[in-house]
């Protein structure tokens, strides 16, 4: 299980403040959201901000690519230190020879799937993959509210992978994850937490990052604590 707090919810000026206080809660990884303006309408994090993030904090970058034609961009996150690198399946005809670049740079591969894009865009590929992203509102934005079928969406990536033979592969859901509905998409399979506001927009995030890491670690089944 891991937690993997995103730093698109935190005061940006303060940025290594917020990054302290994750990582003395317990987070595993920072989700770093990359949005460009085109596939999204919002525009976040270039490069040099990723290299910055990885001289601050020794927790492994998590950067979810929100981009058009990530086959333009994707060396420079990996080279800016992203250890963990997912790419939208709608936003590329090149998945497959874009997750072996992921892992050809050392870093882990991912496909992440927005609310309307069936689970079997995913299935060809998953050989290359490491993990798969299932988002649980519609990219663009932190804040907004968890759409509940991403809970069954879920469980159909896990019988997918678990078919696949990817049984340890990780499960990430991302978005309007709290720590009252953490426990249904643990218990529906998912692995890897994100959370922006949940953690963030809270007065202790430090204290925010441990209760929902404990929460989400009392729903696992014991194999996948
Ligand atoms: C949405 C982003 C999410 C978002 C999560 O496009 O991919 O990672 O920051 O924020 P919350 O937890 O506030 O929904
Ligand atoms: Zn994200």
């Amino acid at each position: 299980m891991k937690l993997a707090p995103s730093i698109l919810a935190a005061d940006l000026a303060a940025i290594h403040e917020a990054i302290a206080q994750c990582e003395a809660g317990g987070a595993d990884l920072v989700h770093v959201d990359v949005m460009d303006g085109h596939f999204v309408p919002n525009l976040t994090f270039g490069p040099p901000m990723v290299a910055a993030l990885h001289r601050r904090t020794k927790l492994p970058l998590d950067v979810h690519l929100m981009v058009a034609n990530p086959e333009r961009l994707l060396d420079n996150y990996l080279e800016a230190g992203a250890s963990w690198v997912s790419v939208h399946v709608e936003a590329t005809p090149h998945l497959d020879r874009l997750a072996q670049r992921i892992r050809q740079a050392g870093g882990r591969a991912g496909a992440v799937l927005n609310p309307a894009t069936p689970v079997s865009m995913v299935e060809d590929c998953l050989p290359a993959l490491d993990y798969v992203l299932v988002m649980s509102v519609n990219p663009g934005f932190g804040g907004q509210t968890f759409i509940p079928r991403s809970e069954s969406k879920v469980r159909a990536v896990r019988a997918l992978l678990d078919r696949a033979g990817n049984r340890d592969a990780p499960i990430e859901i991302d978005g309007g994850i709290d720590v009252h509905n953490v426990a249904r998409v643990v218990a529906a399979g998912a692995t890897m937490i994100v959370a922006g506001s949940a953690i963030f927009h809270t007065p202790d995030p430090e204290r925010a990052t441990r209760e929902l890491k404990a929460a989400a670690l009392a729903a696992a089944p014991i194999a996948s604590r």
